[in-house]
């Protein structure tokens, strides 16, 4: 028999660490629940996962089945393919007229490798951050696995959901922050940052000392106005993008940051020591999409599409309250005449109108509870027969 040290040691064999104990992505449950439907023969309309329907671009796997054919697929530098770099900097030159030094790109797996690094480099355990609420939910989960402490500063519709200077300096008085993050176009509200928005606030972050990270994952897919780049605005800002959305590689895993020069370093040192390499493939066939834009802004295209209809059919189904969607493929939906409670809502319409979608809840806790997150990524067939079916159920 085990006497009682040991049985608490054997215990702590078994015992996950506390840093480790995140939330779920709660989107994820609804997939699974959809996944189950379908297995049974159901059809689902999935509105719950920001995933773009459309393929890579065809540039992309061109050069990726070019590649496995001719290549050995090694490791390659920390920072990437050095062209792959060159061609990122090259983006920025063509988008938005901005120089940025190819020694300033890092490749990264997807925008969420990139957070990681990121955060590590600039923050120490116990930093706090600010992120938006609503918000896309790892970067507060990812800050609070390493050890530092995610900052919730609620945003509101009269602003777009921007983050204002007024506020993060509220927050800042309360306690020090050091670092900040927001994204635009966002994850859920589709809502962007106007060009003043978001000068006005790296301004104010900046004069504080407060490290500006901008998640710009959702750029190239803006329907209301251009979206600004923060590369554009400030030398010390961190830019984080992805090929994940707008290039329609989700599972490729490969993304970006454009850095301040002090901190190429010692993130290539984190990435050597943690992931080696970004894979190789993914990168290869990451450089070749920059040659399908056309292509990509066809996809675009049928968003802008299916936001339409979306904009015109979903008041006439009674949800009548949503935020401009100003970009990404994201439509947040108050639901509050019909429900207190999201979470059930999204779970009724799921197995009642075969309509997948993601409760507020999932990107805030409290106000989410009257709001539901509607992606449109896919094809516009599908927009139509969500609208119908979400009609019928609500019996409009
Ligand atoms: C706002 C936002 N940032 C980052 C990510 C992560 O994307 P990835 O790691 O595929 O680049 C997502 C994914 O949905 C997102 O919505």
């Amino acid at each position: 028999m085990l006497d009682a040290t040991k049985t608490q040691r054997a215990r702590g064999l078994l015992t996950a660490s506390a840093r480790s104990d995140v939330p779920p992505f709660m989107v994820m449950d609804v997939m699974a629940a959809a996944d189950r439907i379908e297995a049974a023969g159901g059809h689902v309309i999935h509105m719950e996962v920001g995933q773009p329907w459309a393929p890579a671009p065809r540039a992309a796997l061109a050069a990726a089945h070019a590649a496995l054919d001719s290549s050995r697929i090694d490791y390659t530098s920390a920072l990437g393919i050095p062209s792959l770099r060159a061609r990122i900097a090259r983006h920025y030159r063509e988008t938005y007229g901005c120089d940025v030094d190819p020694d300033q790109i890092v490749v990264t797996t997807g925008s969420s490798g990139a957070f990681i690094l990121s955060f590590l480099a600039l923050f120490e355990p116990g930093d706090r951050v600010a992120v938006t609420v609503p918000g896309y939910p790892p970067y507060r989960h990812i800050l609070n696995a390493l050890g530092c402490e995610p900052v919730p500063i609620e945003t509101h519709s009269e602003t777009r959901h921007a983050l204002t200077g007024e506020a993060l300096l509220e927050a800042h008085r309360k306690a020090p922050l050091k670092g900040v993050l927001v994204g635009s176009p966002a994850n859920p509200t589709g809502t962007m940052m106007t060009r003043e928005a978001l000068t006005e606030l790296i301004a104010v972050a900046e004069s504080e000392g407060i490290r500006f990270i901008s998640d710009e994952i959702y750029h190239g897919l803006d329907y209301a106005f251009p979206a600004v780049t923060a590369a554009e605005l400030s030398r010390d800002a961190v830019v984080i993008n992805s090929f994940s959305k707008y290039f329609c590689m989700t599972g490729w895993r490969v993304g970006w940051m454009v850095l301040p020069e002090s901190l190429v370093r010692p993130v290539e040192r984190l990435q050597q020591n943690l992931a080696i390499s970004v894979p190789t493939l993914s990168q290869i066939a990451a450089e070749a999409a920059f040659d399908g834009r056309a292509e990509m802004e066809a996809v675009k295209r049928g968003y802008e599409e299916n936001r339409a209809i979306l904009i015109e059919g979903l008041p006439k189904a009674g949800l009548t309250e949503f935020l401009p969607a100003d970009g990404a493929f994201y439509l947040y939906a108050d639901v509050s005449t019909f429900t207190s409670d999201s979470y059930d809502f999204t779970k009724r319409m799921l197995e009642e109108a075969r309509v997948a979608a993601t409760p507020g809840i999932d990107f805030d806790p409290v106000r989410g509870k009257s709001f539901v997150r509607f992606s449109y990524a896919r094809s516009a067939e599908d927009m139509r027969e969500a609208v119908r079916r979400i009609t019928a159920w609500l019996g409009r």
